[in-house]
């Protein structure tokens, strides 16, 4: 196994600016330890990840502006600003500060604030707003639903209660924003990962439920962008975690298991469209088809949707095996959390068989990340579990 993982503590944007020389004392980054964990000055920080290898993946959920205290330090402690532009400004900083492979993707999760006269602040849309004007493409805009009123009155999940007058509780979803720095078609993807079950066909898993719980189907149908995730029951003594089933997706999507050391290949699925029976011929089970455009033989696939006098062909995405290059010098894909709290982002990227860096203002909070990640380690080494075995 060549994971591992790598906790700073420091204030994000300066531990990401790359400003200062690179120190002896860094763990390299190529380096096959498992993992390495510490906990150090800003400047030191700094200085480690100057040199450090891009990084495939962020997943991370700031402090959201004006609502908790996290510690004391009050000049560094990102959310604390006067102003939420001066809050939206320091986070745009830190993520433009981010060591990102091109292909990279930034997931971050924000919710919004109000201001005093009761009004919302917009928080979440001014700072894509921002991002985009510094070069970001937003690429995906995901809910984080976490309770639903049905129009029959009904209600699944739950929420913080606040007291909400004349006005509807704010606390039912927050925002999953995907960023890339290249072109969202360029970014590398494998949205097969994370496909939802197809009805009555036996799913694929990505990975195994003890490794990833979301439920996924290699096999199945694009997944769309409201996701109902139970909110966190954490026996970490952290005031926000975010659920673990939250993290899986945006690591499984976009962050790769394997790129080449020597050469930057990221290898990536091979997958071909395969007829297959599709047992409920329902209006409904049509749309993720493709028409022919003569007989049920000639499967020609029309480019559109095609009723009238054509006959339908159940298709369905089959994993053929994964691409290579000559050297296979593979390297776990990397997988940043600059805001890492009690380390949810580090368990899973762990589990699911990546690497992974987490930062931290306080050293209460990177601490119990480490301890968390070496904990996620053991277990995996425990169970003889490896989810990079499993793309082989
Ligand atoms: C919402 S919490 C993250 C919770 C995390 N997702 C989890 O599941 O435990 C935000 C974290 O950002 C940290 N933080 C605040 N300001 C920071 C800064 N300037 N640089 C790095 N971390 C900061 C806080 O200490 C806190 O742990
Ligand atoms: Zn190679």
């Amino acid at each position: 196994m060549r994971n591992w993982y790598q906790m700073l503590c420091g204030d994000a944007a300066s531990s990401l600016s790359g400003a200062e020389p690179v120190s002896a004392a860094m763990i390299s980054m190529r380096s096959k330890r498992r993992y390495g964990g510490w906990c150090q000055r800003l400047r030191d920080t700094a200085s480690s990840l100057a040199g450090m290898q891009p990084v495939s993946t962020v997943m991370t959920s700031p402090p959201y502006f004006g609502k908790r205290c996290y510690g004391g330090d009050m000049t560094n402690e990102l959310g604390k600003e006067l102003d939420d532009t001066e809050y939206i400004v320091n986070l745009v900083r830190v993520f433009n500060a981010v060591p990102l492979h091109p292909d990279g993707s930034v997931w971050v999760n924000i919710g919004d604030t109000r201001a005093s006269n009761g009004s919302m602040r917009m928080v979440p849309e001014r700072f894509a707003w921002v991002m985009q004007k510094h070069g970001w493409h937003l690429a995906d805009v995901v809910i984080w639903a976490k309770v639903e009123a049905s129009d029959d009155g009904s209600v699944a999940g739950h929420c913080m209660v606040e007291p909400a007058v004349k006005r509807l509780n704010g606390n039912g979803h927050e925002y999953l924003y995907r960023f890339t720095r290249c072109l969202p078609s360029k970014a590398w993807v494998d949205a097969w990962s994370v496909m939802v079950p197809r009805l009555k066909v036996k799913a694929v898993r990505y990975l195994p439920k003890e490794l990833m719980s979301v439920e996924s189907s290699t096999n199945g149908r694009c997944l769309s962008n409201v996701w109902r995730v139970q909110l966190a029951r954490s026996l970490h003594k952290h005031y926000a975690p975010y659920p673990l089933a939250l993290c899986e997706r945006p690591i499984a999507m976009t962050c790769p298991m394997n790129i080449c050391a020597k050469c930057g290949f990221i290898r990536t699925r091979l997958v071909e469209k395969q007829c297959y029976d599709e047992p409920s011929k329902g209006r409904n089970s049509r749309i993720f088809g493709r028409y022919t455009s003569d007989t049920p033989d000639n499967l020609v696939e029309t480019t559109t949707r095609r009723d009238a006098g054509r006959h339908y062909v159940a298709r369905m995405p089959v994993t053929t095996g994964w691409s290579e290059c000559d050297c296979k010098d593979w390297e776990r894909g990397i997988v940043l959390d600059p805001f890492v709290g009690s380390g949810t982002t580090g368990e899973v990227a762990l589990k699911m068989g990546r690497s992974f860096i987490g930062i931290d203002l306080y050293s209460k909070h990177s601490s119990m990340a480490e301890k968390r990640c070496e904990a996620t380690l053991a277990w995996l080494q425990s169970k003889n579990l490896d989810a990079g075995l499993l793309e082989q």
